[in-house]
Parts: structure tokens; sequence; C-alpha cells
């Protein structure tokens, strides 16, 4: 293949084009990113929780209780907050007894690791109680513990800290009564000290670095279908997830589970920065989920009219509270939570693969023109509605056009063939109109071996038609980002993890590669086969975009062919260092595990490069 470069032909493109979508499903929240490792810390796991009411999953969820004649009861009288109103009532006649709690799955430790525990307590009818707080193994016995005495009738927090002696995965959290007695007990919590950045109510350090590595651009989160509910009473409301934890509002989460809120915009906004991405919150454009209502007792269409404007309401108090001065209503919680200087807030999604009903017009344009009066240095990003193979976005589109939405969000889910077979799908994508953001995608395969190298590459190719077109897609996430092993609602994945191991996918490195490999100016080739076969064509591609701040060039090139191909590449008079950084990802079509080589080779070495079957390629030079 000949490829010749057209810098005379340079154009500029969006400089956020791959970012991160997290929503929380697969739990990628509570049990996962979350580095909480108490399950149902609140108690208030309720069966509506579970798909089909599981009566199992109430507020004893995940709690054992050891010792003759103890009790552990529930009770929501004088609750430490309204939102919060159960806690459990312990009563032990004999010392010695004890409450368990066994985490995610269990409680993974590591040997020498802090963990800070803490927990809100009340005497009911003792003076005193004397709790020893330990880590234990079935496996290893007593890997930690520390004493504590509690000795308020008000609710009072208490807290210690545990060094684990060894490391373990089957690890529990147990409380032993010292002495007996009645006593209530609420928000037990135990956290590694170790989280992401060493932040409070923090990240798990191992999955938050991961994602960090990928050098998103911007972070959308809390969901897609999160966000919006299966019912207009399930939709997430982000003044529900910030202030004093046992303040938060726990809500049923659609995908199946409990939302604790203990990882909440704050904190989305908190890693954001940690990472250097830029936070793009998404929230219903007043109806649920693809305007439904399949569970959980949710209300079908939208959000009475009547309520629209305490709901726009919220919506500008988000922006004041990522923004505002410290002086402001909502800037002054933001301060209080610790944050001070502003989140730098430039981004809002309204509304999520939704029908284009009458229903979602109305409060799609209520939201966007007042949102577009109050702040009109908000970028918001609109939806184009589902779609499927067949039909397309025009219903979407033609509000976006009407209303001059500046960024409208698609997404697709396909096959690797389809996306081999549209990467002209923006070619012809008017410049005048909105511009993309593609907030969801992947490439699958059917059945139980969802993604491989192929399907990786797959998208690989697809992310340089999106640099070619990246004058009008200005944003892209593939999804969903992590799934837990055991409790995954929706596969394939890019990250999988577990309590102890992170394991990213192949398609994680094409988003790494994508993200540590962004230019804001993209400098078109020509690329020259000696085949005339258009499936040929279709699975070569270039793409050279140029670093505004560095200057550096990256090129990457795929080859989705069965064979090696021979490239020559013309730079066409560009000023290249002497060296270039060459990393490439290979291997079998099939194969569910690889990894990116990098190596250094001499400038001179890629004017002819030899691309392997099924392979990704960057070259990056250093700017002269
Ligand atoms: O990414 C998983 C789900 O796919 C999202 O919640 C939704 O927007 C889409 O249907």
């Amino acid at each position: 293949a000949r490829i010749t470069f057209q810098p005379d032909k340079a154009k500029p493109i969006s400089n956020m084009l791959t970012g991160i979508f997290f929503e929380d499903l697969n739990y990628a929240a509570d049990g996962g990113l979350y580095a909480e490792l108490i399950q149902n810390r609140d108690f208030e796991y309720h069966p509506r929780d579970k798909e089909y009411h599981d009566p199992n999953w109430n507020s004893h969820y995940a709690w054992l209780l050891k010792g003759e004649r103890a009790t552990l009861k529930i009770d929501s009288v004088s609750p430490i907050h309204p939102n919060n109103p159960h806690y459990a009532v312990l009563d032990i006649p004999h010392a010695g007894a004890s409450i368990l709690n066994t985490g995610f799955d269990g409680i993974a430790v590591k040997k020498g690791e802090t963990y800070d525990f803490s927990l809100s307590a009340k005497l009911l009818n003792t003076k005193k109680m004397n709790l020893e707080v330990r880590l234990v193994s079935d496996q290893q016995g007593i890997l930690a513990k520390s004493t504590l005495n509690i000795t308020s009738s008000t609710w009072k927090t208490a807290a210690l800290t545990l060094v684990s002696s060894a490391d373990a995965a089957d690890a529990k959290l147990e409380i032993v009564m010292g002495n007996p007695g009645r006593m209530a007990i609420d928000m037990v919590s135990l956290f590694p000290k170790n989280t992401f950045k060493g932040r409070k109510n923090g990240l798990r350090a191992d999955l938050a670095q991961t994602i960090g590595d990928i050098h998103p651009r911007f972070v959308r989160f809390p969901g897609g279908c999160l966000a919006h509910g299966d019912g207009i009473a399930n939709i997430y409301k982000w003044k529900n997830s910030i202030g004093p934890l046992a303040a938060r509002k726990p809500d049923r989460n659609l995908w199946g589970y409990h939302q604790t809120m203990g990882l909440g915009y704050y904190e989305y906004f908190q890693f954001c920065e940690d990472i250097g991405a830029a936070p793009v919150p998404v929230i219903a454009a007043g109806v649920p989920c693809q305007n439904s209502a399949t569970g959980g007792g949710g209300q079908q269409g939208g959000i009475p009219m009547s309520e629209m404007g305490q709901y726009i309401h919220d919506i500008v108090d988000l922006i004041e509270y990522a923004n505002g001065d410290v002086k402001t209503e909502w800037g002054k919680k933001r301060a209080e939570a610790g944050h001070p200087k502003p989140f730098n807030l430039k981004y809002i999604g309204i509304g999520n693969e939704d029908q284009i009903t009458e229903v979602f017009a109305e409060r799609f344009t209520m939201i966007y023109k007042a949102l577009k009066k109050s702040h009109p240095e908000i970028t918001v990003i609109g939806t184009a509605g589902p779609f499927f193979e067949g039909t397309d976005y025009e219903a979407g589109w033609q509000i976006a056009s009407t209303l001059n939405v500046p960024i409208i969000d698609e997404h697709y889910y396909q096959s690797p063939g389809w996306f081999i077979n549209n990467q002209n799908f923006y070619d012809s994508y008017d410049r005048s109109k909105s511009k993309v953001y593609l907030g969801e995608y992947a490439a699958s395969l059917p059945g139980g071996n969802r993604t491989n190298l192929e399907t990786s590459l797959a998208e690989a190719l697809y992310l340089i038609s999106l640099e070619r077109n990246g004058d009008v897609v200005s944003m892209a996430s593939y999804a969903p980002l992590i799934a837990k092993e055991g409790h995954t609602q929706w596969d394939p994945d890019l990250i999988y993890f577990n309590n102890t191991e992170v394991k990213p996918t192949i398609g994680y490195f094409v988003q790494q590669l994508y993200g540590q490999n962004a230019g804001e100016v993209y400098i078109p080739s020509t690329v020259a086969l000696s085949s005339n076969q258009e499936s040929v064509h279709k699975r070569i591609a270039c793409s050279m975009v140029k670093d505004a701040k560095t200057g550096d060039l990256m090129v990457k090139l795929v080859n989705l062919l069965p064979v090696s191909v021979n490239t020559s590449l013309d730079f066409n008079q560009q000023q290249l260092g002497k060296n270039t950084v060459k990393t490439v990802l290979t291997g079998n079509p099939a194969d569910k595990k690889a990894v990116p080589v990098t190596t250094t080779i001499s400038t001179d070495a890629t004017r002819k490069l030899e691309l392997p079957a099924y392979s990704f390629t960057v070259l990056r030079f250093k700017a002269k």
C-alpha cells in the first residue's frame, strides 16, 4: 500500500474526541469503582431493588449474626437521617456475640494495608458497649483487630483503623460485642486507606488508575438508562447524591441492584478532575429511559408539566454546584464538601436514547431553552434517539436542527462487519448542523465470546473514520466501561474486574492508544492499494493527527486483512524527528488477549513499514 499524507489539506478537529462513559451498571459503582468494602452498610437494601422482588434482598442482606439468643432487628424510629430510614438494633444477652458483613463477594484485603473502619451507633438500654472490630478470614483466622467504646445514647460516629496481617480475598468484617446490651448501628463502613489519589470516600485505586490510563478527554456519567430510570420516580436525582453519606438518598438501580449514592456527583466531579477529563453529566430529559416504565412501579410518560419548573431549577442548581462561587447556595455546598474551587463544568447531556415523542420533545425543548437562557456558557448535548439497523435518527435530528442544539448524542452497538462497512457514516454529515457525540458504541459478536482482537480492530478502524470526521464528530465513548465478574448485566464491556484483579480487554488498549495519541489537527492521506476489491480497501485505514501543543505527529494504521501488508509512507516534506515510537497491537482475530508492544525505531524505517495481519499500529513522531 502506498500512503501519501497531504499536509496542505490539514484541518482542525475536536480536541475532545475520545473519552469514557461511566454507567453504574454491572456493579460499576457500589462493589466496583466506589471503594466501600461493606455491602448494605446502610441497611437500606429492599426486595424491590432486585428484579422479581427477591425477598432475600432486604435490610439483613450481607449481614450475619453470631451468638446465643442474640437478635438483629431492623428499626426506623428516629434514624440518623430521614433519607436513610433503616438501621439495625442488636440485642445482646451475652458478651461475645458478633455481627459480620460479608462484603461484595467477600472483602479483599492486602497484607500491611490500612483500612478505615467507621460506624454510627447509639446505645439503647446500656451505658456502654465495648466493641472489638476484626477482619476475619475462614481460611486464615483473625487478620486484624482493634477496640472501640460506644458511650453515646444518641447517634454518634466512631472510627478506628485496621492493618491486615495477610492477603485474603475471603475476609469478613466482624464486630464483636464485649458486654451485654442493646445498641443501634447504621452506616457501617470500611475503606482501604489507599484509595485513588488518597481521597476520602474515594475510589478503588487499581480500577480508577486503569480508567485514568486511557487518558480520556471527558467522562460521561452516571448513565445512560441509569440516569433516566425505568419510571419517573426512578430518575437519578443529583441532589440525592451529595452531602454527608447518611443524608444521601439510596435508590433502586434499574439494572437490578442497590445504589447507595456513596459515589455521587461530588465524587464524579473529583474523579474527572483527578484524571484530567471534562465532566459530562447526563440528566434525564424529563422522561425515563426510552420513555418506558418497565419496573419498580414507575410512572409511564414524562414528569408532569406542573413539576417541570422545579426539575429545570434542579439542573440550574447543578451548574451552580459545579461552577458557582462559594457564596452561592450550591457553590457553598461544594466548598463544604472540600472543593471551594469550581469544577469547571462545560457540558451537560440532556436525554439518552429517548423515543422522540411529543412528551419528550416538549420537555427537552423546555429544558434546553431554559439552560440556553440562564447558562449560555454551557454546551448542551441532546439525544438523537434510539438507533436500530434500518432506521435513522431523523426525528431526533429534526429537533436538534430546529433548536440549534450544539451536539447530538448517537449510540450504536453493532457487529465488527457493520463497523467495517460503515466507515463513511459521518463523511456526508452536514457540517452546518449540530456536531456529534458518539456516546455509546461497541463492536461485538453473537454468543458467549463477544469480543476479541477482531472486534477491537474493527473499533480501531472505525475510530480512524471518526478522526477523519473529527470536524463534525466532537466526542466518542465506548460503552459500557466496566463490569464486575459474576454481576454483569451487559456484555461486552471494556474492563472486567473482581475484588482483586482488573482485567482490561483488547478493546481497552485500542481506547488507550487513541487517548494517548490524540491530536487536534487532522492531516488527510490517500491509501493506494494494488487490489481493486472493495472488501480489501475497507480493511486498511490510516490517519494522521498533530498534537498542537507538542507538534508531535501521530499515525494510526489498521490492517484487518488476514495477510501482512507492505506500506510505503510518503510524509510529503513534513519535518520529522530522527526516531519514532512504534506501538503494535496484533494477534489472531479470535484472540481474547493481546497487549500492545512498543519499540523505538528510526524514522527512516517507517517509510517502508510492514503492517502485520490483523494489526493496529501507532507511530508517534516527535516534532523536529
Ligand atoms: O450502555 C448500556 C446501555 O445501553 C445504556 O444505559 C443505554 O443508554 C443503552 O441502551
